[in-house]
């Protein structure tokens, strides 16, 4: 192959190699076995001479990492993530190198482990689960694990973009929840959506359900029993979820992260969790990953989850092939792709797209 592309890990199916071989690029996998590549690993990787890198949100993608592949000739950076606080994109753009995300592929993946956390809380199953195991059943009881009944309790979801909304459409129609939402644009689709299962459920003489705008975050925090997280992580979202924030929930509010760690002040968190037994949270992301802060691990009213909101075959696979694609589309002179409506062609055959 004439040009080199590099993977920082070796990512699942074999669509996304096929497809850079295919296009004259030789591929290297990086194989190391160290879960987390250093800036200094990644700069012997790229050498003197790389095309491009797919590289993974756990890597530091900056000044560094950015210099050393232009001066190896780069000139495009994919990260295998749709979040990509971990790449300073002014840098990229200072050295000339072309970064890109996968958005799209991830959505629905992603929407389901935030639904599988919010029912999982509800219904305190992991809480449960451990009781089991541990031989403490002796028999039914009328209040063994008594938990919250969604339907007809109100759904608050904070960013309600690809992931959010679709978060928010499986609670509405799934479980027949109210929703309020908080996002900078209105999320009009969303809105037209739950309109119209609500007449639906009223054509069939069931409850409808409704849907509000917020006009804050506070306001969506004060009315909603079950919240889940879904901005972008930067400045102006780091700790939006704060001991203020929390002061606000009501005493039995569940509260879902799917999004990025520091989104949430986890000292803050744990506190809130001590004072508040009937506050429960379905943590994916953590704010020192891969560490919890102290006491996290010990409370009841927890359920923590390794960031594997995105881990399902077919969406891996369909990062992995994105990520490929925006790099092979930058060295080929395309602009950075990114465009999940192409990636599903390239997927296997037995591993078909969502309907
Ligand atoms: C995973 O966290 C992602 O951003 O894709
Ligand atoms: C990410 O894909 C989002 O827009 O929610």
């Amino acid at each position: 192959g004439k040009y080199r592309v590099v993977s920082t890990k070796p990512m699942p199916g074999t669509r996304w190699i096929n497809l850079l071989i295919q296009q004259d690029c030789r591929v290297e996998i990086c194989t190391q076995n160290k879960t987390i590549l250093s800036v200094e690993d990644i700069i012997a990787l790229i050498g003197d001479n790389c095309d491009g890198v797919i590289g993974q949100l756990t890597e530091d993608w900056g000044d560094a990492l950015f210099s050393a592949l232009s001066k190896a000739g780069g000139k495009a950076f994919s990260n295998m993530a749709v979040g990509y606080n971990n790449v300073d994109v002014n840098a990229a753009n200072r050295y000339g190198v072309a970064v890109g995300n996968t958005p799209g592929v991830l959505t629905e993946t992603t929407a389901e482990l935030a639904a599988t956390l919010s029912v999982a809380a509800a219904r305190r199953i992991v809480e449960a689960d451990e009781f089991m195991r541990g031989g403490l059943y002796e028999g039914w009881l009328p209040h063994l694990f008594v938990g919250n009944l969604l339907k007809g309790q109100t759904v608050g979801v904070i960013g309600a973009g690809r992931i959010g909304s679709a978060y928010a459409r499986m609670m509405v129609e799934g479980f027949k929840m109210n929703l309020i939402y908080y996002d900078l644009y209105q999320a009009t689709r969303l809105e037209k959506f739950v309109t119209a299962y609500g007449q639906f459920l009223k054509a069939n003489g069931e409850q409808p359900v409704t849907w509000k705008r917020a006009s804050s975050m506070d306001e969506v925090l004060r009315e909603a029993d079950v919240i889940s997280l879904h901005p972008v992580l930067d400045k102006t979202t780091y700790h939006l979820v704060n001991k203020e924030s929390l002061a606000v929930m009501k005493k039995e509010a569940i509260l879902v992260n799917c999004s990025r760690g520091p989104v949430i002040d986890e000292v803050a968190l744990v506190e809130h969790l001590k004072a508040n037994p009937m506050f429960r949270v379905g943590l994916d992301v953590f704010e020192d990953e891969p560490y919890m802060k102290p006491g996290l691990a010990d409370m009841k009213n927890a359920i923590v989850v390794p960031h594997i909101a995105s881990a399902s075959k077919w969406t891996r696979e369909g990062m992995a092939t994105l990520a490929a694609l925006n790099v092979l589309g930058k060295i080929k002179g395309y602009p950075i792709w990114s465009n999940p409506n192409s990636v599903e062609a390239f997927l296997d055959e037995n591993s078909p797209p969502p309907a």
